[in-house]
């Protein structure tokens, strides 16, 4: 590529997300590299013999190979066209031509919409309950002013489940983009500040870092995020849990390759094939360490993985035969990034429905199930989730752990009014047997299953010193005799 001035598009021209042949196909079915194949693509479409210039503008638009995305379109197509030689005064003309026959070449999808679903909890009135409704007008009238006015997002929701406040938004600017994280972000901020003012308990938890870099993704909140091209119908339900780990929805995402609880997949010949299921290593820091799995053919894997809540979780899950996905879960450990115990990690997940999807009665149906997850009170111990209605407080024993659905249809990147759909008399008879559960394990108090493990007590720095001081207390005996200078041994 020969030096160029930099050329710039105009900000109001908003590219469409670029998408190269996903990585999933190639996985499940040999495909080649999907960035080669793009720029192949693209300069066979585009009549330019400068592979160099196509791949260096590649890299230049921040290229996310695990999905075959670009997160900088603008910067791709600036570099792309300075490499061609187009002059500024000609950009906008070129901007559109060479989009158009990209998006004719099927290089580039037009018409991608993205949701994000970002929460955090800023603070709670009478404990972790929930936050109070001047913190949430707040966070609302921000997203409002500054997402929907400044034509930013095409329309949004905000809601709490116990004390996390949720925005969900939808846009068309793509996964981790920097512009609505912040967005989101500075909502946060606005609130926390409203939460102080008013002295609620806990204001700005969820901000661990005083500015995040790039996107929000550890930086404290959680971020649960779908891009795809609209059906003619596009229903989808957007989950949130509080007091408890993304590990709860791996039973309920495991439990969509059950024909015991997924009919479709006998059902629907369309559902036949199965899904792949992305599952992160929450133990490593830093960069994603990630796994797929095919189902049904991978199964018991996927059950060896997941029945470890702490450690493995099912970030995303894709149809088999497309790669396209369709859920998302939030897969953070906040305790990683804040170096000790903040709150618990608690999840979003959004999930599209029916058609070749599960039905969404058929994503709801594991929730019933009532399962033991981790959390509850000071994130240790273990307890029911309960399916509750929208903007759900918490209150027993700060739980029990609790689960939102909201389930919305899109049009555009327009969103409906949310249905409830845990706001059904079917639940009030769930909620009934899960707090009896939770009542029924809470009995034994601290002991066994009831409290979590010892690396995942939340509060392990008085608990650790407190082991210490009872280690050097114990003493080595054989045959109820002390051994006198055996290791260990001490007398009190
Ligand atoms: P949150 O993570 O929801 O703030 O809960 C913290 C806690 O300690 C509850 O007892
Ligand atoms: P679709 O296949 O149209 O999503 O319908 C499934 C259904 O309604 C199951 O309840
Ligand atoms: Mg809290
Ligand atoms: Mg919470």
């Amino acid at each position: 590529m020969t030096a160029q001035s930099p050329l710039t598009i105009p900000m109001e021209i908003r590219p469409a997300r670029m998408r190269f042949r996903n990585e999933i196909w190639e996985r499940t079915h040999g495909w080649r590299s999907d960035v080669d194949v793009a720029v192949e693509q693209m300069a066979r479409l585009l009549d330019v013999k400068d592979l160099e210039g196509i791949k260096k503008a590649v890299e230049v638009g921040k290229p996310d190979r695990t999905y075959g995305y670009l997160n900088d379109p603008r910067a791709f197509f600036q570099a792309l066209l300075a490499a061609q030689g187009v002059r500024q005064q000609d950009a906008v003309s070129a901007y559109h031509k060479t989009r158009d026959t990209l998006v004719q070449g099927e290089v580039m999808i037009a018409n991608q919409i993205t949701i994000s679903d970002i929460k955090a909890d800023i603070g709670s009135i009478g404990g972790h309950i929930k936050p109070g409704i001047s913190v949430v007008e707040a966070v609302r009238k921000y997203v409002e002013q500054e997402g929907v006015n400044s034509g930013l997002l095409r329309s949004f929701f905000v809601s709490s489940t116990g004390d996390d406040i949720s925005i969900l938004m939808t846009h068309q600017r793509g996964k981790l983009d920097e512009t609505i994280h912040n967005l989101a972000w500075n909502a946060f901020l606005v609130g926390t500040e409203v939460a102080r003012l008013e002295g609620h308990y806990g204001a700005g938890q969820d901000l661990l870092v005083d500015a995040p870099a790039g996107n929000v993704k550890g930086a404290g909140p959680a971020v649960a995020e779908l891009e795809f091209v609209e059906r003619g119908a596009e229903p989808f339900v957007s989950f949130g849990a509080d007091k408890t780990n993304p590990g709860a929805f791996s039973l309920p995402l495991y439990l969509l390759s059950d024909p015991m609880y997924n009919s479709g997949l006998i059902l629907a010949d369309n559902m036949r094939p199965g899904y792949t299921y992305r599952i992160l290593d929450l133990t490593h820091k830093g960069e994603d360490k990630a796994i797929y799995l095919n189902t049904p053919e991978d199964l018991y894997d996927l059950a060896l993985l997941v029945r470890d809540t702490d450690n493995f979780v099912i970030e995303s899950v894709f149809l088999k035969t497309t790669g396209e996905q369709f859920v998302a879960v939030s897969a953070t450990r906040l305790h990683d990034i804040a170096g000790k115990y903040t709150g618990k990690d608690d999840p979003r997940m959004l999930v599209r429905c029916q058609g070749q999807f599960p039905a969404t009665g058929e994503v709801l149906h594991p929730f019933a199930l009532g399962h033991l997850v981790a959390g509850f009170m000071r994130g240790s111990h273990n307890g029911p989730l309960m399916p509750v209605k929208l903007n759900g407080t918490i209150s027993w024993f700060d739980g029990p752990p609790i689960v939102t659905a909201a389930a919305f249809s899109v049009k555009n990147g327009i969103l409906t009014e949310p249905a409830d759909a845990f706001d059904q008399p079917f639940w009030d008879a769930v909620r009934h047997e899960v707090a009896q559960k939770a009542q029924w394990i809470r009995r034994q108090g601290f002991f066994g299953a009831a409290m979590l493990p010892w690396n995942e007590l939340e509060y392990s720095a008085g608990p650790v010193k407190k082991m210490k001081a009872l280690q050097s207390r114990f003493t080595l005996e054989r045959d109820g005799e002390p051994m006198e200078g055996a290791a260990g041994s001490q007398k009190d």
